[in-house]
């Protein structure tokens, strides 16, 4: 059993990109890692191994387990195992997630079911695995990696937008339903970072579709020539991560945004703490939903 842990971190998406340093930063200033990925023996064995031969190098808490987040059985196995070795899971985060880049009508209806799966379904799973834990503690983070794309829109991420903005509605609904058992739902908002995620993007499939739009067709090659021009350190990201996580139990916030450039969503995001104040005390939820005031946008 792990004894001196700060706190013990379960990682979705830890085989390259933010998950990966997130794994890294956090094992670092002395909490307990499980860096979960799919196929750590197969496809992803290369990651799997550097990981680990890293953790032993520098002497690092990190252990990589296998989690499918479309997986019900493997996302089952893998939160077992982790409470099995360390006895509790303080904090779990959902980063595993996909692009899809494409004009919405050329984007087939199986391609949009896979990505939900992923990006909306893989955080639900994630979540109902890890709160009967969480609840017996009385305490734990449940931190959701979304994107400015959480609340914005942009034509050709029409598909990737929805799948973030349903995972804020979920993290958001879970921040007001488990504040009273001591259980905080955050939601994390990246601009664009320096990963993989550019490179492991999926395209519209219907090209015939994209075709008939005319200029309006350049559209997705624009965004992510723009999107590609502007990245920032995704080590910015992780370093907030890791002060979220650092922050006592009861004061962290519902949303941060984290981003190289200022999209004008601190701002979306301060009226949308205002707007769900008034709705919540409309229905007379203020105290169900104790830690709505004053917690509900942050920056870090
Ligand atoms: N980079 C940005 O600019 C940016 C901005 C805002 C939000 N985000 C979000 O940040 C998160 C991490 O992305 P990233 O930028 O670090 O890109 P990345 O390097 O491509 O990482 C994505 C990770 O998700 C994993 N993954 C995909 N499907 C999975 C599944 N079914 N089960 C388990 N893991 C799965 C990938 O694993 P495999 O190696 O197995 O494919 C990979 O480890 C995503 O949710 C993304 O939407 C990124």
């Amino acid at each position: 059993m792990i004894m001196n842990s700060k706190h013990v971190v379960l990682i979705t998406g830890s085989s390259t990109g933010f998950g990966r340093l997130f794994a890294d930063t956090l094992a670092r200033n002395g909490h307990t890692v499980f860096a979960t990925m799919r196929d750590p023996g197969g496809r992803n064995a290369k990651n799997a191994s550097e990981i680990r031969m890293l953790a032993e190098k520098d002497s690092l808490p990190i252990y990589v387990l296998e989690l499918d987040v479309t997986d019900e059985g493997s996302v089952g196995r893998a939160v077992d195992a982790a409470v099995a070795k360390a006895g509790r899971i303080d904090v779990v985060i959902n980063n595993a997630g996909y692009y899809l880049s494409g004009l919405e009508e050329a984007v087939t209806t199986e391609q949009a079911r896979r990505l939900m799966d992923t990006n909306f379904l893989g955080p639900v799973r994630v979540n109902r695995a890890v709160l009967p834990h969480m609840r017996r503690q009385r305490s734990g983070v449940l931190m959701h990696i979304s994107s400015g794309a959480g609340r914005i829109v942009l034509p050709a991420v029409g598909f990737y937008c929805a799948s973030k903005f349903a995972l804020e509605a979920l993290a958001e609904a879970y921040h007001y339903e488990l504040a009273a058992q001591g259980i905080e739902s955050v939601i994390v908002e990246p601009g664009a970072y320096e990963t993989a995620v550019f490179g492991n993007s999926v395209t519209a499939a219907d090209e015939a579709r994209t075709n008939t739009y005319g200029a309006v067709k350049e559209i997705p090659a624009k965004i992510n020539a723009a999107l590609s021009s502007t990245t920032g350190n995704a080590q910015e990201v992780a370093d907030a991560v890791l002060r979220i996580i650092e922050t006592p139990a009861g004061e962290r916030q519902l949303r941060y945004f984290v981003s190289p450039q200022d999209l004008g969503l601190n701002e979306i995001n301060a009226l949308s703490k205002r707007v769900q104040a008034s709705v919540i005390e409309a229905f007379g939820l203020t105290a169900d939903t104790k830690f709505l005031k004053g917690k509900a946008v942050g920056s870090v």
